[in-house]
C-alpha cells in the first residue's frame, strides 16, 4: 500500500513512523508513506498557505490552490494502472463519518490512498466540494488540526495489512475486529502480589480456555459496551449468556445507584 499525506507540518510525522510495526512494515516495503508540505506547493514569496475566511470571522482558511496542486503533483507520480479514478482523497475533519474498525478494514483494501490533513479553522470548501472522495473524523472533539487524526487512521489500516504483524490471527482477535471487545489477557506470573490468573488459563485445556475467552467477550462487551451486541450474529447458548450478563450487569448498576430520595 501506498499512503501519501498532505499537511503543512510533515515534521509530525517522522518520529511515529520511525519506529516498531511502522518501521518495520516501511523497511519491509509492506507500506510506503510519503508524506508532503503543502506550503511546497504554494508560489508566493511568503509561501501562504492560509488567508482570512469570506465574509468574515474569527482564524484563517486553508488556501484551494496548494491543496488542489498537492493532489495533482501526488497522482502524477503514480503508475496509470493504481486507477486514480478510485483512489480515495480523504480529509481529516470533524465532520467527518466517525472512523471505526470496520472503515479501517475498507480503507486497508485500497492500494493507495491520500490524505489531507485540515488545519486553522477550517478548509476551502471547494476543496471538499471538488477534491475530496472521503471525510473523516476520529472522534466527536476537535483538535487544532488533522494530523494525528491520520496517524490514528494509518496506525490503524497499516497494521491490517498482511504480513505486518507478526501472527497472522492477532488482528483477527483485537477488541472491535469481529464487532466485539477482547478478552482478558494475563502473562507471568501466576501470582502476583497475591492476584492470580485465572485457574482455567493454567489448566492447558485448549477447548475450556476458548470457551473462557468467547464468555469474557460477551461480558466485558455487555458490561462496556452493550451498544455493540448485534444478537443476529450470536449463536443460541451466547444470546443466551448475553442475556444473563445483561440482567446480572443490571442488577449491579441499581445496587450502585443513590437511593431515592
Ligand atoms: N481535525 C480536528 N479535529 C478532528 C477530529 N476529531 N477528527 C479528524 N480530524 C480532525
Amino acid at each position: 500500500m501506498r499512503i501519501d499525506v498532505l499537511t503543512i507540518f510533515p515534521q509530525m510525522f517522522d518520529v511515529p513512523f520511525s519506529f516498531g510495526i511502522f518501521k518495520r512494515a516501511i523497511d519491509q516495503n509492506l507500506v510506503s508513506i510519503n508524506v508532503h508540505n503543502i506550503r511546497d506547493y504554494t508560489h508566493d514569496k511568503h509561501h501562504t498557505v492560509d488567508d482570512y475566511p469570506h465574509g468574515g470571522g474569527p482564524g484563517m482558511v486553508l488556501k484551494p490552490e496548494p491543496v488542489f496542486e498537492a493532489v495533482a503533483a501526488v497522482k502524477a507520480q503514480l503508475p496509470d494502472e493504481s486507477g486514480t479514478a478510485q483512489l480515495p482523497i480523504i480529509l481529516l475533519t470533524p465532520q467527518g463519518r466517525l472512523f471505526n474498525q470496520q472503515i479501517a478494514m475498507e480503507l486497508s483494501k485500497y492500494r493507495h490512498l491520500i490524505m489531507i490533513c485540515g488545519r486553522y479553522e477550517g478548509i476551502d470548501e471547494r476543496v471538499v466540494e471538488h477534491l475530496v472522495t472521503d471525510e473523516i473524523s476520529i472522534g466527536d472533539y476537535v483538535l487544532t488540526g488533522g494530523e494525528l487524526p491520520a496517524l490514528v487512521v494509518i496506525d490503524t489500516v497499516i497494521r491490517l495489512l498482511p504480513g505486518v504483524l507478526g501472527s497472522e490471527d492477532s488482528a483477527q482477535e483485537d477488541s472491535h475486529a469481529n464487532g466485539l471487545l477482547e478478552y482478558p489477557q494475563y502473562t507471568r506470573p501466576a501470582v502476583f502480589r497475591d492476584w492470580p490468573v485465572p485457574e482455567i488459563l493454567l489448566s492447558g485445556n485448549h477447548a475450556q480456555i476458548a470457551r473462557w475467552r468467547r464468555e469474557q467477550v460477551l461480558r466485558r462487551t455487555v458490561e462496556r459496551r452493550p451498544d455493540l451486541i448485534d444478537m443476529t450474529k450470536l449463536g443460541q447458548e451466547e444470546k443466551q449468556l448475553v442475556e444473563q450478563f445483561t440482567a446480572l450487569s443490571k442488577a449491579k448498576s441499581s445496587l450502585n445507584k443513590e437511593p431515592e430520595k
